[in-house]
């Protein structure tokens, strides 16, 4: 892959969307040689739908309730976004942990953004546990999805201050404004060919 062609992606969400709409954006004003070829929601009411809507992306819901097993949900998925040929799938506020053949399929293709500078706090509620730890740095990783829980290769890091006066608010709006930032960084770099996994390092080329 190069950045003589324009890279396939597939976006997954849960909810408000926000880190979808910076990667939209980021596509429209020429930064990321890509473009989404769908969204794929785990919510009929996830309000990020609309991002893609606006934008004319091909917007799915694919519930996970009626999948007991993580295992069957990832089929579901797998086989929902097979047609769309993706290069690369982005979580992005998407709920729910992808096990066993889907993430076998897209090996060093899925990418997640994490609220916090992992290996510290991965999980459900990041900004929680950091403020509870008394931490006073925390940001955000972008990595590759494997079979732990926020625990793929680390692609990219920043930090972002704790302040003493912080709620989970608070801290998770100051973070966010960065993630925006660096999510679609690491995409450019992806599209770029500049992402090598080694191990559990990713070297960025060039
Ligand atoms: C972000 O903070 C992301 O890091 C985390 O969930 C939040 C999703 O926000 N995984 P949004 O849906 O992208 O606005």
């Amino acid at each position: 892959m190069g950045s003589d062609r324009l890279i396939r992606i597939v976006a997954l969400i849960s909810g408000r969307g926000s880190n979808l709409k910076a990667i939209i954006d980021a596509i429209a004003s020429g930064q990321i040689d890509g473009r989404i070829v769908a969204v794929v929601s785990s919510s009929p009411d996830a309000p990020g739908l609309a991002f893609a809507r606006e934008s004319n992306i091909p917007a799915v819901v694919l519930e996970k309730r009626p999948y007991t097993d993580p295992e069957e949900y990832g089929d579901a998925m797998a086989e929902l976004i097979e047609p769309y040929c993706p290069d690369l799938i982005v979580t992005a506020g998407f709920m729910y942990l992808l096990r066993g053949r889907f993430l076998e399929r897209y090996h060093g293709k899925i990418m997640n953004i994490h609220p916090t500078l992992l290996p510290a706090f991965p999980g459900a509620h990041p900004h929680r546990d950091v403020l509870r730890y008394g931490a006073k740095i925390s940001g955000c990783t972008v990595h590759f999805v494997d079979d732990g829980i926020d625990s793929g290769p680390i692609i990219l890091q920043e930090a972002v201050p704790v302040l003493p006066d912080d709620d989970e608010e608070t801290l998770a709006m100051r973070v966010l404004h960065v993630e925006h930032r660096l999510f679609p960084l690491a995409i450019r770099l992806f599209a770029q060919g500049r992402l090598r996994i080694e191990g559990r390092k990713v070297r960025i080329l060039g």
